[in-house]
């Protein structure tokens, strides 16, 4: 790989996490036959959830000694920072995470602690990003036509301290083109859909015809369930994403039909917000609420503490119906979920991992039915 002399200087830096990070890039650029390495727009970290990483990931995290040069964002950590007990999550853990959040946060890392950095400050078409959120990467790539491979929480830090990514993946044009024309029945649900054909397709690239209009939510629920259960880094949506039309309509097809996944476990938890809820999916849950009324199950719903803090009545108008509404994490990365039996959501992406991680049960919905459900 060609390093131009300042990168030549930061892989002696004196600064050992400088040159460690310069070092993981330029291992990670061999590896995948990169000629160069090129300027990031911003990076957004995985995997900090102290459930994921425990004692070992902290402190390697509390021994960093650099600064971010780019921005740079924090994936969801394992409990609210402001309601955690409210989660079932004991002291011990609480300490743990924050010892992690402020590590991070030393290192120049926003506590952004949100999946939908886009929605906090959407790239561009066309910049180069390392964030390594899978749902994020298919948002970016996908929705908004800016390039990310799907980096690791350690790849995306070791970019977010140089400022730089290998130049190679899903940064190249050309390996952006679709390899499977999907047609998706116009009655399936998006998140379903996502999730079946990520099992067929893996991680190649289709391009989908949902033979109807979708919304951008619907987009980040189809993407985040193929990611988790096939990998692909991005999709194309005929008529819909910003790239569909660069590329040569592949041969190969596929039809997907509208599925009904629907187990027979009984959900003591209904859980929203996988990715991280619009606003326009907060509203929604509220419309339906005022609809349906008080829930008589726990529901809790998943949000950016952005999102809350700059619409602060939402959560209370949600939160009067017997909701609760959490900032900074997830069910899936969160061990609060694994009391619960039996989880429904709206989402292909935590159907796929809450049984695998979490051990619990899973039945899947749309939003309407998983209110539905939570005031039977
Ligand atoms: Fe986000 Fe957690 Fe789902 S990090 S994409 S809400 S698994």
């Amino acid at each position: 790989m060609e390093l131009s002399p300042e990168e030549e200087r930061l892989l002696e830096s004196d600064n050992e996490t400088v040159r460690k990070c310069m070092e993981i890039l330029v291992a990670l650029g061999k590896i995948y036959g990169a000629e160069r390495l090129i300027k990031i727009k911003s990076a957004q970290i995985s995997g900090i959830s102290y459930k994921n990483i425990g004692d070992a990931g902290l402190e390697w995290l509390e021994s960093l000694d650099a600064r971010v040069v780019v921005r740079s964002f924090m994936n969801p950590a394992g409990m609210d920072v402001e309601r955690w007990s409210e989660m079932g999550i004991d002291r011990d853990f609480y300490e743990k995470q924050m010892r992690i959040i402020r590590a991070l946060e030393r290192l120049g890392v926003e506590v952004s602690l949100t999946c939908t950095p886009y929605y906090l400050d959407s790239p561009s078409f066309g910049d180069h990003l390392a964030w390594a959120e899978s749902s994020a990467v298919v948002y970016a790539n996908s929705v908004i036509g800016a390039r990310t491979n799907r980096e690791s929480g350690i790849s995306a830090l070791a970019s977010a301290v140089i400022g730089k990514t290998p130049f190679y993946g899903l940064h190249i044009k050309e390996n952006r083109a679709p390899k499977v024309l999907v047609l998706i029945d116009r009655d399936a649900d998006p998140a379903m859909a996502g999730y079946e054909l990520g099992k067929i397709t893996g991680s190649e690239i289709p391009i989908v015809d949902f033979g109807r209009g979708v919304s951008k939510e619907e987009l980040k629920l189809f993407g985040a369930a193929l990611a988790a259960s096939g990998g692909a880094g991005m999709f194309h949506a005929s008529g819909i994403t910003p790239e569909w039309r660069d590329f040569e309509i592949p041969d190969e097809r596929i039809r997907i039909e509208s599925s009904d996944l629907k187990s027979d476990c009984h959900p003591d938890l209904i859980a929203i917000g996988c990715p991280h809820l619009s606003l326009n999916e907060l509203r929604e849950i509220s419309r339906l609420l005022k609809k349906y009324g008080k829930v008589k199950k726990e529901v809790w719903i998943f949000t950016s503490r952005k999102i809350l803090k700059e619409n602060p009545e939402i959560a209370e108008e949600i939160e009067k119906f017997g909701a609760k509404v959490f900032a900074d994490t997830c069910m899936v990365v969160s061990p609060a979920t694994e009391r619960f039996e039996c989880v429904m959501v709206n989402s292909g992406k935590a159907f796929e991992y809450l049984p695998k991680l979490r051990g619990v049960n899973v039945v899947f919905g749309s939003i309407r039915e998983c209110i539905r459900r939570a005031v039977e």
